[in-house]
């Protein structure tokens, strides 16, 4: 069935993969893409797109209701997936205002406008929050996040995704606006911002410098590659129901250090080894933990497999090798993304380390 999506934050990571993904897959339905250009967002991302028939770009944020009246109006959007957000742990504990304003408010404004332009419309309409796996806490050394999990975010970053996702479920419930929610472990993949674990040491590695591990390295994530997690989320929009949560993962954990070992053995493959035949694990340093570091996040996606047939298609050995391909080729896109204000952040996070 032809849709009208609007795609909140579609010129960052997953947004960016989303957008490439629906175009190629769904010859008629019109992607709106509503984005603020935040130093996450890069419009040279979706460069290929511009002149796409299917594609619209509208520089914007979704606290700005007017706006948002605006877009339901004009462009008859009868599908949001809403992927709009700060999203990174390290500057949530440093600067929680964005988080609150974007995540919490921006949601809300978001929800509002749907709730308002969908009021008698039909079936069709669907609401899609993306959400992830960190809302549910820390787990330990064994056992799975489900969608039965308890909430217990402890990041102001997770915590306002919580408050996004209780908001979203607070309109299914009270105002029957059709909302699904999905709850993703960490991805990986192309276009993902070099502040992040595995761009962070692919870039650092290239270029000699110190490879930052927090504390042990032994914090343990869920690693999915970021085109499974698109597909996951077409997959809950046509055949999810109304009022759902749907846990996505990999089923593919790993120790950062595990991660960051491997990523130095792949570059040295690639590229050559450093100077004097040094392997890029002497680059690794262990440097203070993250405050309040969840220790282990792992997604049972069972759901996701017994109620809609989905499972992730790529391996972690595929996956990682694809992306650093995908690095190495692509150096101009890091180098356009780490301009002033990344260096900024670089030097505030990591102080002088070369
Ligand atoms: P990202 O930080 O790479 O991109 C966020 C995008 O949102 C950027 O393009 C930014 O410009 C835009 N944006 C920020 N504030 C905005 C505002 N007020 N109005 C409009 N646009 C705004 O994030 P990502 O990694 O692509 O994550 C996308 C979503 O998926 C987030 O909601 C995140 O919580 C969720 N998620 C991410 C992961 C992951 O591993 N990256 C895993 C699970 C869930
Ligand atoms: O689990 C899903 C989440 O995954 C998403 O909701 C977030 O938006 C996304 O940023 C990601 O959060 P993490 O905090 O897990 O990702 P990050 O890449 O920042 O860190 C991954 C792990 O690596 C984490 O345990 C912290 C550690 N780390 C990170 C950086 C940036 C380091 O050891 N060194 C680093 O320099």
């Amino acid at each position: 069935m032809a849709k009208t999506v609007l795609v909140t934050g579609g010129c960052g990571f997953i947004g960016v993969n989303f957008i490439h993904l629906l175009l190629a897959e769904k010859p008629d339905w019109q992607v709106i893409n509503l984005d603020k250009l935040t130093y996450a967002g890069n419009l040279h991302s979706l460069a290929d797109l511009s002149s796409h028939p299917n594609y619209t770009f509208i520089k914007g944020d979704i606290c700005d209701s007017p706006l948002l009246d605006q877009i339901f109006i004009e462009q008859q959007i009868d599908t949001v997936v809403h992927f709009a957000a700060e999203s990174h742990v390290d500057r949530s504990i440093t600067g929680p205002a964005e988080f609150i304003q974007t995540n919490v408010f921006g949601t809300f404004t978001l929800l509002e406008a749907a709730k308002k332009h969908w009021s008698g419309q039909g079936e069709h309409c669907r609401f899609l929050h993306v959400s992830t796996d960190e809302v549910f806490g820390s787990l330990g050394q064994t056992g799975f996040f489900t969608e039965e999990t308890a909430y217990d975010p402890r990041s102001p970053y997770s915590a306002s995704k919580a408050s996004s996702d209780h908001l979203a479920r607070a309109y299914f419930h009270t105002y029957g606006l059709p909302v699904l929610i999905t709850n993703c472990s960490n991805n990986y993949g192309p276009y993902q911002f070099p502040e992040k674990l595995i761009p962070l040491v692919l870039n650092n590695g290239l270029h000699g410098k110190e490879l930052p591990v927090y504390g042990d390295g032994g914090n343990v994530r869920d690693w999915l590659y970021v085109q499974d997690h698109c597909e996951a989320i077409v997959r809950v929009l046509e055949q999810g129901r109304i009022g759902q949560s749907y846990n996505i993962g990999g089923h593919n954990e790993k120790t950062n250090l595990q991660v960051v070992e491997l990523l130095c053995d792949l570059l040295d493959a690639q590229a050559g080894p450093l100077a004097a035949n040094k392997s890029r694990r002497s680059l690794i340093t262990f440097v203070k933990d993250r405050l309040g570091h969840d220790r282990r996040y792992a997604i049972d996606a069972s759901k996701m497999a017994n109620e809609l047939g989905w499972l992730p298609k790529v391996t972690f050995a595929q996956g990682i090798a694809k992306t650093v391909d995908w690095y190495l080729a692509n150096q101009a896109w890091i180098a356009s993304v780490t301009d002033g204000s990344y260096q900024h952040y670089y030097q505030k996070m990591y102080g002088d380390r070369s």
